[in-house]
């Protein structure tokens, strides 16, 4: 128990969280990382959790009112998250896609969900290809399980950092989102006519769209800076 606290400090750590991010914990069972993801973020910050079963959320409810963050925990699948795009600071998931129905929908629907500057930790269990006889042994597991292969190949651009955890028991794929993104900002003012005609009624008389972009060299997204090596 020790020694998984210190593996899931490690990994939610790769999460770079902030006071008052928007945290999302996709397939958060038991609710066992949401304390450490509610301490970095603070009273300030939220963090969204779902899982498939609703047992393991009813679980998480239990925990809820220990924590100095607001948690909103739901029902839905990895493969569909109900959540919109670029709505998610830092994205963060453990322990459930090596057996996913489809890990590459669930990776796609991370991404359109982590908003500019996010960042995405995506781990499981798998065999590291270290030497000697236990490299001889990982290749004959993963022959026989492929699916506890780190799913590299199906992560959309730009690829992530793969690391290994846990004495190589443990995958973690760590991405920033650096894309740029275009948010449409509704502005409201009254007509010049009616500025000159002295008519000052708040209806809305002129609504202008202003594309503003999030992400630019000029104004670089809050967090965009590179991963640590
Ligand atoms: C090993 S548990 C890990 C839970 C938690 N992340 C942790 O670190 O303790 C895997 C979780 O994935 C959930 N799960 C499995 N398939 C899922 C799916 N398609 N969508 C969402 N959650 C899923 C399970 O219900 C379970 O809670």
């Amino acid at each position: 128990m020790a020694e998984r606290s210190r593996r899931d400090v490690t990994l939610v750590d790769m999460l770079d969280l902030e006071p008052g991010d928007q945290a999302l914990e996709v397939s958060v069972g038991m609710g066992v990382n949401l304390p450490l993801m509610c301490e970095k973020i603070g009273s300030s910050g939220r963090v969204f959790g779902l899982d498939i079963s609703e047992g393991m959320l009813a679980q998480a409810r239990n925990k809820l009112s220990s924590l100095p963050c607001v948690v909103e925990l739901r029902q839905s699948l990895a493969e569909e998250l109900s959540y919109p795009d670029n709505s998610s600071d830092a994205l963060f998931h453990l322990g459930g896609i090596n057996f996913f129905t489809s890990p590459r929908r669930a990776l796609e629907e991370m991404d359109r969900v982590a908003g500019p500057g996010a960042r995405i930790v995506v781990s499981d269990e798998t065999v590291a290809l270290v030497g000697g006889l236990r490299a001889r042994l990982s290749r004959a597991i993963l022959w026989l399980v492929p699916r506890l292969r780190p799913p590299t190949e199906l992560v959309p651009d730009p690829h992530p950092q793969l690391r290994y955890l846990a004495g190589g028991y443990l995958f973690a794929m760590q991405r920033l989102i650096n894309r740029s993104s275009a948010r449409l900002t509704l502005q409201v003012a009254p007509h010049p006519l009616e500025l000159l005609s002295g008519d000052l009624s708040p209806r809305v008389t002129l609504a202008k769209y202003v594309q503003r972009s999030l992400c630019t060299e000029a104004r670089p997204c809050r967090r965009a800076r590179s991963l640590p090596g």
